[in-house]
Protein backbone atom coordinates (compact mmCIF):
# COMPACT_ATOMS: atom_id res chain seq x y z
CA UNK A 1 0.00 0.00 0.00
CA UNK A 2 0.90 3.50 -0.30
CA UNK A 3 1.70 5.84 2.84
CA UNK A 4 3.83 8.98 3.36
CA UNK A 5 7.17 8.14 5.50
CA UNK A 6 8.45 10.25 7.84
CA UNK A 7 12.07 9.32 6.34
CA UNK A 8 14.00 11.56 9.32
CA UNK A 9 13.25 14.58 11.84
CA UNK A 10 13.40 17.67 9.77
CA UNK A 11 11.42 19.63 7.00
CA UNK A 12 8.61 18.72 5.39
CA UNK A 13 10.37 17.06 2.16
CA UNK A 14 11.49 14.13 4.73
CA UNK A 15 7.80 13.01 4.50
CA UNK A 16 7.89 10.85 1.26
CA UNK A 17 5.92 8.66 -0.35
CA UNK A 18 6.91 5.06 -0.29
CA UNK A 19 5.06 1.52 -1.21
CA UNK A 20 4.52 -0.60 2.46
CA UNK A 21 3.22 -3.70 3.45
CA UNK A 22 -0.35 -3.74 3.91
CA UNK A 23 -0.86 -4.97 7.33
CA UNK A 24 -3.39 -7.46 7.91
CA UNK A 25 -5.83 -7.46 10.88
CA UNK A 26 -5.53 -10.05 14.47
CA UNK A 27 -8.01 -11.35 16.49
CA UNK A 28 -9.32 -8.23 17.94
CA UNK A 29 -8.33 -5.80 15.41
CA UNK A 30 -10.62 -4.52 12.24
CA UNK A 31 -8.87 -3.27 8.93
CA UNK A 32 -10.02 0.31 7.99
CA UNK A 33 -9.67 1.78 4.18
CA UNK A 34 -8.17 5.29 5.23
CA UNK A 35 -10.68 7.58 2.92
CA UNK A 36 -9.09 11.05 5.46
CA UNK A 37 -6.68 12.39 7.24
CA UNK A 38 -5.73 15.35 9.17
CA UNK A 39 -2.14 17.64 9.76
CA UNK A 40 -2.59 18.99 13.18
CA UNK A 41 0.23 20.88 14.98
CA UNK A 42 1.12 17.78 17.01
CA UNK A 43 2.37 16.35 13.38
CA UNK A 44 4.30 19.60 12.53
CA UNK A 45 5.76 19.31 15.61
CA UNK A 46 6.82 15.27 15.69
CA UNK A 47 8.04 15.76 12.09
CA UNK A 48 10.25 18.69 13.16
CA UNK A 49 11.67 16.97 15.91
CA UNK A 50 12.36 20.37 17.34
CA UNK A 51 11.33 19.24 21.29
CA UNK A 52 11.55 21.94 24.25
CA UNK A 53 15.43 21.95 25.24
CA UNK A 54 13.97 20.36 28.72
CA UNK A 55 12.80 17.45 26.98
CA UNK A 56 14.31 16.74 24.04
CA UNK A 57 16.35 13.63 25.41
CA UNK A 58 13.50 12.12 26.97
CA UNK A 59 10.96 12.79 23.90
CA UNK A 60 12.93 11.60 21.37
CA UNK A 61 14.13 8.50 23.26
CA UNK A 62 10.36 7.71 23.91
CA UNK A 63 9.65 8.61 20.53
CA UNK A 64 12.91 7.54 18.18
CA UNK A 65 16.10 8.87 18.32
CA UNK A 66 16.28 10.45 14.63
CA UNK A 67 13.25 9.62 13.24
CA UNK A 68 9.65 8.60 14.88
CA UNK A 69 9.32 5.09 15.83
CA UNK A 70 6.34 5.34 14.30
CA UNK A 71 7.01 6.70 11.09
CA UNK A 72 3.65 7.16 9.53
CA UNK A 73 2.41 10.35 11.14
CA UNK A 74 -1.26 11.51 10.90
CA UNK A 75 -3.48 10.34 14.11
CA UNK A 76 -6.79 11.29 12.85
CA UNK A 77 -8.79 9.25 10.34
CA UNK A 78 -12.45 8.10 8.75
CA UNK A 79 -12.97 5.46 6.45
CA UNK A 80 -14.25 2.26 5.53
CA UNK A 81 -13.84 -1.25 7.71
CA UNK A 82 -12.78 -4.02 4.97
CA UNK A 83 -12.06 -6.99 7.20
CA UNK A 84 -12.05 -7.51 10.83
CA UNK A 85 -10.92 -10.10 13.16
CA UNK A 86 -12.01 -13.01 14.00
CA UNK A 87 -13.04 -12.06 17.82
CA UNK A 88 -14.37 -8.53 16.42
CA UNK A 89 -18.31 -7.99 17.53
CA UNK A 90 -18.46 -4.26 17.46
CA UNK A 91 -17.57 -3.74 13.53
CA UNK A 92 -18.33 -5.45 10.37
CA UNK A 93 -16.47 -5.17 7.03
CA UNK A 94 -18.46 -2.06 5.08
CA UNK A 95 -19.21 0.17 8.59
CA UNK A 96 -17.83 3.81 7.53
CA UNK A 97 -15.56 5.00 10.46
CA UNK A 98 -13.81 7.54 11.75
CA UNK A 99 -11.66 8.35 15.31
CA UNK A 100 -8.16 9.23 16.20
CA UNK A 101 -4.93 6.26 16.77
CA UNK A 102 -3.01 8.71 19.07
CA UNK A 103 0.51 7.74 19.73
CA UNK A 104 -0.10 4.92 17.53
CA UNK A 105 -0.45 7.36 14.34
CA UNK A 106 0.11 5.38 11.07
CA UNK A 107 -3.04 7.22 9.30
CA UNK A 108 -1.06 8.86 6.28
CA UNK A 109 -1.31 5.57 4.54
CA UNK A 110 -4.18 3.72 2.43
CA UNK A 111 -4.52 1.47 5.11
CA UNK A 112 -4.61 0.82 9.17
CA UNK A 113 -5.37 -1.90 11.65
CA UNK A 114 -6.91 -1.33 15.34
CA UNK A 115 -8.40 -2.88 17.92
CA UNK A 116 -12.16 -2.39 17.89
CA UNK A 117 -11.73 -0.52 20.97
CA UNK A 118 -9.66 2.08 20.08
CA UNK A 119 -10.78 5.39 19.79
CA UNK A 120 -13.12 3.98 16.58
CA UNK A 121 -17.24 4.76 16.17
CA UNK A 122 -19.39 4.79 13.68
CA UNK A 123 -19.63 7.97 11.14
CA UNK A 124 -22.68 9.72 10.80
CA UNK A 125 -24.48 10.29 8.02
CA UNK A 126 -24.80 13.70 7.99
CA UNK A 127 -20.84 13.88 8.10
CA UNK A 128 -18.68 13.56 4.77
CA UNK A 129 -15.51 11.67 5.30
CA UNK A 130 -13.39 14.60 5.18
CA UNK A 131 -15.72 16.26 8.20
CA UNK A 132 -15.84 12.89 10.18
CA UNK A 133 -11.28 12.86 9.45
CA UNK A 134 -11.13 16.58 10.81
CA UNK A 135 -13.61 15.98 14.09
CA UNK A 136 -12.07 13.23 16.78
CA UNK A 137 -9.07 15.22 18.63
CA UNK A 138 -10.23 19.05 18.46
CA UNK A 139 -13.80 18.16 19.22
CA UNK A 140 -12.54 16.06 22.23
CA UNK A 141 -10.21 18.03 23.67
CA UNK A 142 -12.45 20.99 23.93
CA UNK A 143 -15.36 18.38 25.22
CA UNK A 144 -12.78 17.47 27.75
CA UNK A 145 -11.21 20.79 28.62
CA UNK A 146 -14.92 22.60 29.03
CA UNK A 147 -15.72 19.68 31.05
CA UNK A 148 -12.82 19.94 33.70
CA UNK A 149 -13.81 23.83 33.39
CA UNK A 150 -17.27 23.28 34.99
CA UNK A 151 -19.09 25.40 32.42
CA UNK A 152 -22.51 26.03 33.85
CA UNK A 153 -25.35 27.32 31.56
CA UNK A 154 -25.70 31.25 31.98
CA UNK A 155 -21.63 31.43 32.52
CA UNK A 156 -19.63 33.66 30.61
CA UNK A 157 -16.60 31.70 28.22
CA UNK A 158 -14.01 33.50 26.30
CA UNK A 159 -12.40 31.32 24.04
CA UNK A 160 -9.36 32.51 22.98
CA UNK A 161 -8.28 31.17 19.28
CA UNK A 162 -11.47 30.50 18.32
CA UNK A 163 -11.27 30.03 14.62
CA UNK A 164 -8.39 26.77 15.34
CA UNK A 165 -9.29 23.05 15.19
CA UNK A 166 -9.90 23.32 19.16
CA UNK A 167 -11.33 26.32 19.18
CA UNK A 168 -13.99 26.11 16.53
CA UNK A 169 -15.20 23.13 18.45
CA UNK A 170 -15.04 25.26 21.50
CA UNK A 171 -17.74 27.83 20.34
CA UNK A 172 -20.08 25.47 19.29
CA UNK A 173 -19.53 22.99 22.88
CA UNK A 174 -19.77 25.53 25.02
CA UNK A 175 -22.79 27.11 22.71
CA UNK A 176 -24.47 23.46 23.21
CA UNK A 177 -23.90 23.49 27.09
CA UNK A 178 -25.86 26.66 27.88
CA UNK A 179 -22.73 29.58 28.07
CA UNK A 180 -22.65 33.04 26.85
CA UNK A 181 -19.39 32.56 24.62
CA UNK A 182 -16.32 35.18 23.27
CA UNK A 183 -14.17 34.24 20.85
CA UNK A 184 -11.25 35.55 20.20
CA UNK A 185 -9.63 35.41 16.75
CA UNK A 186 -7.78 37.96 14.11
CA UNK A 187 -9.77 40.36 11.67
CA UNK A 188 -10.14 37.50 8.68
CA UNK A 189 -12.16 34.94 10.86
CA UNK A 190 -14.77 37.00 12.68
CA UNK A 191 -17.66 35.75 10.67
CA UNK A 192 -16.54 32.60 10.98
CA UNK A 193 -16.13 32.82 14.72
CA UNK A 194 -19.75 34.59 14.60
CA UNK A 195 -21.21 31.90 12.35
CA UNK A 196 -20.36 28.75 14.89
CA UNK A 197 -22.30 30.93 17.56
CA UNK A 198 -20.39 32.83 19.31
CA UNK A 199 -22.10 35.77 21.48
CA UNK A 200 -19.21 38.14 20.90
CA UNK A 201 -15.88 38.25 18.90
CA UNK A 202 -12.72 40.35 20.10
CA UNK A 203 -10.70 41.15 16.91
CA UNK A 204 -7.05 40.37 18.80
CA UNK A 205 -5.57 42.94 16.15
CA UNK A 206 -8.08 45.57 17.36
CA UNK A 207 -8.44 44.88 21.28
CA UNK A 208 -6.70 43.11 24.05
CA UNK A 209 -9.11 41.35 25.94
CA UNK A 210 -7.22 41.33 29.33
CA UNK A 211 -7.27 44.71 28.97
CA UNK A 212 -11.31 45.48 28.42
CA UNK A 213 -12.85 45.58 31.53
CA UNK A 214 -14.60 42.11 31.21
CA UNK A 215 -14.43 39.44 33.41
CA UNK A 216 -15.74 35.76 32.31
CA UNK A 217 -15.86 32.27 34.93
CA UNK A 218 -13.40 30.31 32.40
CA UNK A 219 -11.15 31.48 29.64
CA UNK A 220 -9.77 28.66 27.86
CA UNK A 221 -7.04 29.59 25.55
CA UNK A 222 -7.24 27.10 22.93
CA UNK A 223 -3.72 28.31 21.06
CA UNK A 224 -1.92 28.85 24.52
CA UNK A 225 -1.38 32.24 22.98
CA UNK A 226 -2.15 34.14 26.24
CA UNK A 227 -0.86 33.35 30.76
CA UNK A 228 -2.36 33.02 33.36
CA UNK A 229 -0.57 36.43 34.93
CA UNK A 230 -2.63 38.16 31.97
CA UNK A 231 -5.65 36.67 32.18
CA UNK A 232 -5.79 36.66 35.84
CA UNK A 233 -7.94 40.04 36.46
CA UNK A 234 -10.28 38.91 33.31
CA UNK A 235 -11.39 36.01 35.66
CA UNK A 236 -13.86 35.76 38.16
CA UNK A 237 -13.35 34.99 41.60
CA UNK A 238 -13.09 31.19 41.13
CA UNK A 239 -12.83 31.62 37.75
CA UNK A 240 -10.86 29.12 35.63
CA UNK A 241 -8.36 29.42 33.63
CA UNK A 242 -7.34 26.59 30.88
CA UNK A 243 -4.52 26.02 28.49
CA UNK A 244 -3.94 23.32 25.72
CA UNK A 245 -0.47 23.97 25.58
CA UNK A 246 1.61 24.73 29.33
CA UNK A 247 5.28 25.39 29.64
CA UNK A 248 6.80 24.26 33.54
CA UNK A 249 5.38 27.93 34.99
CA UNK A 250 1.94 27.11 34.02
CA UNK A 251 2.49 23.36 34.92
CA UNK A 252 3.37 24.40 38.64
CA UNK A 253 0.36 26.73 38.87
CA UNK A 254 -1.82 23.80 38.21
CA UNK A 255 -1.83 21.90 41.48
CA UNK A 256 -0.30 25.42 43.64
CA UNK A 257 -3.56 27.30 41.84
CA UNK A 258 -5.71 24.06 43.14
CA UNK A 259 -3.56 24.08 46.65
CA UNK A 260 -4.34 27.66 47.23
CA UNK A 261 -8.16 28.40 45.75
CA UNK A 262 -10.01 30.77 43.99
CA UNK A 263 -8.96 31.53 40.47
CA UNK A 264 -7.31 27.66 38.81
CA UNK A 265 -5.13 27.19 36.40
CA UNK A 266 -6.48 23.70 34.82
CA UNK A 267 -4.15 21.70 32.20
CA UNK A 268 -3.56 17.98 30.95
CA UNK A 269 -3.45 15.94 28.24
CA UNK A 270 -6.71 14.86 27.02
CA UNK A 271 -6.89 11.43 26.19
CA UNK A 272 -9.75 8.99 26.54
CA UNK A 273 -11.20 10.01 22.85
CA UNK A 274 -13.86 7.03 22.53
CA UNK A 275 -15.98 7.88 25.41
CA UNK A 276 -15.82 11.49 24.58
CA UNK A 277 -16.36 10.78 20.92
CA UNK A 278 -19.73 8.65 21.63
CA UNK A 279 -21.40 11.68 23.47
CA UNK A 280 -19.75 13.99 20.78
CA UNK A 281 -21.14 11.63 17.81
CA UNK A 282 -24.93 12.43 19.41
CA UNK A 283 -24.37 16.15 18.71
CA UNK A 284 -23.48 15.76 15.21
CA UNK A 285 -26.18 13.91 14.26
CA UNK A 286 -28.62 16.51 15.90
CA UNK A 287 -27.45 19.02 13.88
CA UNK A 288 -24.81 21.16 17.38
CA UNK A 289 -21.69 20.74 16.02
CA UNK A 290 -19.67 20.27 12.58
CA UNK A 291 -16.43 20.51 11.29
CA UNK A 292 -14.65 23.47 10.31
CA UNK A 293 -12.51 22.61 6.99
CA UNK A 294 -10.18 24.93 5.50
CA UNK A 295 -7.82 23.17 3.08
CA UNK A 296 -7.79 19.73 1.62
CA UNK A 297 -4.64 18.02 -0.02
CA UNK A 298 -4.61 15.19 -1.47
CA UNK A 299 -1.94 12.47 0.25
CA UNK A 300 1.47 12.92 -2.01
CA UNK A 301 0.90 16.76 -0.79
CA UNK A 302 1.55 15.65 2.42
CA UNK A 303 4.75 18.36 2.81
CA UNK A 304 2.48 21.29 1.14
CA UNK A 305 -0.50 20.67 3.83
CA UNK A 306 2.72 21.07 6.59
CA UNK A 307 4.42 23.44 5.79
CA UNK A 308 0.96 25.56 5.25
CA UNK A 309 -0.21 24.31 9.17
CA UNK A 310 3.32 25.20 10.27
CA UNK A 311 2.55 28.89 9.82
CA UNK A 312 -0.20 28.74 12.77
CA UNK A 313 -2.78 30.17 11.20
CA UNK A 314 -5.14 27.40 9.99
CA UNK A 315 -8.50 27.84 9.94
CA UNK A 316 -10.22 24.58 11.65
CA UNK A 317 -8.76 21.93 10.04
CA UNK A 318 -6.32 20.51 7.16
CA UNK A 319 -7.37 17.48 5.36
CA UNK A 320 -5.55 15.17 3.42
CA UNK A 321 -7.36 12.16 1.25
CA UNK A 322 -5.95 9.38 0.67
CA UNK A 323 -8.69 7.63 -1.95
CA UNK A 324 -9.90 10.69 -3.81
CA UNK A 325 -13.82 11.93 -3.63
CA UNK A 326 -15.85 10.52 -0.67
CA UNK A 327 -18.74 12.69 0.03
CA UNK A 328 -21.57 11.66 2.23
N1 LIG B 1 -3.65 19.32 25.89
C1 LIG B 1 -4.09 18.49 24.96
O1 LIG B 1 -4.56 17.39 25.23
C2 LIG B 1 -4.01 18.90 23.50
C3 LIG B 1 -4.69 18.12 22.53
C4 LIG B 1 -4.63 18.52 21.20
C5 LIG B 1 -3.91 19.67 20.84
N2 LIG B 1 -3.26 20.39 21.80
C6 LIG B 1 -2.54 21.63 21.45
O2 LIG B 1 -3.51 22.62 21.23
C7 LIG B 1 -2.98 23.65 20.42
C8 LIG B 1 -4.02 24.14 19.45
O3 LIG B 1 -4.30 23.16 18.48
P1 LIG B 1 -5.23 23.54 17.24
O4 LIG B 1 -5.16 22.39 16.29
O5 LIG B 1 -6.55 24.02 17.70
O6 LIG B 1 -4.41 24.76 16.64
P2 LIG B 1 -4.56 25.44 15.22
O7 LIG B 1 -5.85 25.03 14.59
O8 LIG B 1 -3.32 25.22 14.43
O9 LIG B 1 -4.60 26.98 15.62
C9 LIG B 1 -4.58 27.90 14.58
C10 LIG B 1 -5.43 29.08 14.97
O10 LIG B 1 -4.75 29.82 15.99
C11 LIG B 1 -5.11 31.18 15.84
N3 LIG B 1 -4.13 32.08 16.43
C12 LIG B 1 -2.83 32.20 16.08
N4 LIG B 1 -2.25 33.16 16.85
C13 LIG B 1 -3.22 33.63 17.68
C14 LIG B 1 -3.24 34.61 18.73
N5 LIG B 1 -2.15 35.31 19.05
N6 LIG B 1 -4.40 34.82 19.38
C15 LIG B 1 -5.51 34.12 19.07
N7 LIG B 1 -5.56 33.18 18.10
C16 LIG B 1 -4.42 32.94 17.42
C17 LIG B 1 -5.15 31.37 14.33
O11 LIG B 1 -6.05 32.40 14.04
P3 LIG B 1 -5.56 33.70 13.22
O12 LIG B 1 -5.13 33.20 11.86
O13 LIG B 1 -6.78 34.51 13.20
O14 LIG B 1 -4.42 34.28 13.98
C18 LIG B 1 -5.63 30.01 13.80
O15 LIG B 1 -7.00 30.00 13.41
C19 LIG B 1 -1.74 23.06 19.77
O16 LIG B 1 -0.61 23.68 20.33
C20 LIG B 1 -1.78 21.59 20.14
O17 LIG B 1 -0.48 21.07 20.34
C21 LIG B 1 -3.30 20.03 23.11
Amino acid sequence: MKAMVCTRYGPPEVLQLQEVEKPVPKGNEVLVKIHATTVTPSDVLLRSGAFPLLIWLPVRIWLGFRKPRNDILGYELSGEIEAIGQDVTLFKAGDPVFGATMQRMSCSAEYICLPEKAALVIKPDNMTFEEAAAFTDGATTAWHFLHRGNIQRGQKVLINGASGSIGTFAVQIAKHLGAEVTGVCSTTNVELVRSLGADQVIDYRQEDFTQNGQTYDVIFDAVSKSSFARCKDSLTENGRYLLTDAGWRHMLLVPWTTLTGGKRVIYFLSTRKKKALLHLKELIEAGHIKSVIDRTYPLEQLPEAHRYVAQGHKKGNVVITITGEHAG
